[in-house]
């Protein structure tokens, strides 16, 4: 049943390609009832065909009761019922396949929602209990939780059930850690890798991958003891070995979510018998910043190289504030912990940032992530309050904005009903009033958009030799500007300084992601690829 149809590009794709994210719920609406879907995802496959990408990588698309957006799982092998059916997903991973789009899904394997049939079994006190995390409180009446861990989300990471127990969950109540020492838990998700990958999956994107092992005595957080009580684990790399057997038998391959600050211990995740790739973090959260964006490329090649694995290139997600909204702003990095409601934001100096960082990424040697909406140059959407429904914003006492003004519902048409997202009910996330002029159709008119420049950045991408996995050779230049060479004679130069740039004189332009001023440099905030 696996599908073995050959794609445009060879079987080590992944180590150059580029790979769109789609968060169905906000990516088209077939249906008309205001969220997102599979046959809206199918209308729009030649959409993203034409973007030119390699990959798509979706979101959590199984039943969910979406407390978290889909990453508290009710059953991995079923579509929720909102977003279509299991035939339906694989009728568009065979579409895709056949216009030489692969398809990447989302594992979720650090907790499940509180309506999976574990959960609820373990709840009745059945030996489902030993799959999760249980334990007495502390207390002389057990009514303080069994240890002083924080959810990534805010708060305590237990809660108390009514039998006076308590359970542990490192995101939402809804989403109770799974206890990764037990062999049922390993069992069922090698069964769910093999499930999608008999379905013509290419490739497995890992949730919160270095969250899964915990220490079995759950102790309190000490800060700076190593190794840490539940983060990045060494029991953990015995769980991707495996899994790599498992993907290994389909030729299948892994992005792992792994958010570590040591370089070295992020790189044992990719030895060349545990994932193929994990994204990086540390170039999202970099600030626009000559320097800082240096040393994190450098930064991020040298901890690559030993282990042989290509780098990611990432510049948002679901997760995360938009990238012209980031670069717009006053603090350009990225950082949970600061974000705030009515931050000030100047959009077109984000948007021409933005610009220049799609060229700067897109040149980078490895494989590049957009994410649905960064390549019409979306801004992150203020939600009203009365509409928020990410669980960090609730968690965070109402402090934190929360993720959902980057899952904003995509505008397609300017001129329909909520642009073209859908054509009955108002999407889940309300619209800004200014979404259909961001709109694709309009975008793809327009030569000077942000649609276009994606276009033409990853068709050139593709049919230029140099660009992808390979070595980078960085060019003497002025302070403030990166420039550096792929081979081929590609040369990527981004100007983060208010200095004009002089192009290499015997160069010819391939593209830049703005106009060269009257003497033909490279003005602030613009980048430009060259062939010399
Ligand atoms: C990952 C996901 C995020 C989710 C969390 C819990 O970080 O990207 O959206 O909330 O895991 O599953």
């Amino acid at each position: 049943m696996a599908q073995r149809t050959p794609a445009r590009t060879p079987h080590d794709w992944w180590r150059s390609a580029v790979i769109y994210q789609v968060y169905v719920r906000s990516f088209a609406d077939g249906d008309g009832d205001g969220t997102g879907d599979l046959a809206g995802v199918r209308a729009r496959l030649p959409y993203l065909a034409e973007l030119g990408v390699d990959a798509l990588w979706f979101s959590p698309w199984y039943q969910s009761p979406m407390k978290d957006g889909g990453y508290d799982v009710a059953d991995y092998r079923a579509i929720d019922p909102a977003f279509g059916t299991l035939a339906e997903a694989e009728k568009v991973i065979a579409e895709a396949r056949e216009l030489g789009i692969r398809t990447i899904v989302d594992i979720v394997p650090n907790h499940v929602s509180d309506q999976h049939p574990w959960w609820r079994a373990a709840l009745t006190g059945g030996p489902e209990r030993e799959l999760f995390h249980f334990r007495a409180g502390r207390g002389d009446h057990g009514e303080l939780p069994p240890n002083d861990w924080k959810s990534e989300f805010g708060g305590p990471a237990w809660t108390r059930l009514p039998d006076g127990d308590w359970y542990l969950h490192l995101f939402a109540p809804e989403q109770p850690d799974l206890n990764w020492a037990h062999p049922a838990v390993r069992q069922e998700h090698e069964d769910i890798l093999r499930f999608w990958f008999e379905r013509g999956v290419a490739g497995v994107r890992i949730d919160s991958a270095a969250l899964l092992a915990k220490d079995p005595r759950l102790p309190d957080f000490v800060e700076g003891r190593d190794p840490h009580p539940y983060v990045d684990r060494d029991e953990l790399h015995d769980v991707y070995r495996s899994w790599r057997g498992v993907a290994d038998e389909y030729g299948g391959v892994f992005v792992g979510e792994v958010w570590l600050p040591d370089s070295e211990r992020f790189a044992r995740y990719l030895r060349p018998d545990e994932l193929h790739t994990a994204f990086n973090f540390s170039f999202l959260a970099c600030p626009w910043d000559a320097r800082r964006l240096r040393t994190s490329i450098d930064e991020t090649l040298a901890e690559h190289a030993p282990v042989g694995a290509p780098a990611t290139w990432v510049l948002c997600n679901h997760d995360v504030t938009r990238t012209v909204t980031r670069y717009g702003r006053a603090d350009t990095g990225f950082d949970f912990a600061t974000k705030v409601f009515g931050t000030p934001t100047d959009l077109a100096l984000g948007t021409r940032r933005a610009r220049a960082a799609a060229l700067l990424s897109l040149a980078l040697p490895g494989a590049v992530y957009v994410y649905q909406g960064e390549e019409l140059g979306l801004p992150e959407a203020d939600i009203p309050r009365d509409r928020i429904e990410d669980p960090m914003h609730f968690r965070s006492g109402g402090t934190d904005p929360g993720r959902d003004g980057c899952r904003v519902p995509l505008p397609w048409v300017a001129e329909a009903p909520y642009a073209g997202f859908g054509s009955r009910e108002e999407p889940w996330l309300p619209q800004p009033a200014d979404w259909p002029a961001y709109a694709a159709g309009l975008q793809a008119e327009d030569p000077g958009s942000m649609l276009s420049l994606y276009r033409q950045a990853i068709r050139i991408r593709r049919t230029t030799p140099g660009f992808g996995d390979g070595a980078l050779t960085w060019l003497p230049s002025a302070d403030g500007v990166l420039a550096f060479a792929r081979t081929e004679g590609l040369v990527c130069m981004v100007n983060l300084s208010e200095t004009p740039a002089e192009l290499h004189r015997d160069s010819r332009l391939l593209l830049s992601s703005g106009p060269l001023d009257d003497h033909g440099r490279l003005p602030q905030d613009t980048a430009a690829w060259l062939l010399i």
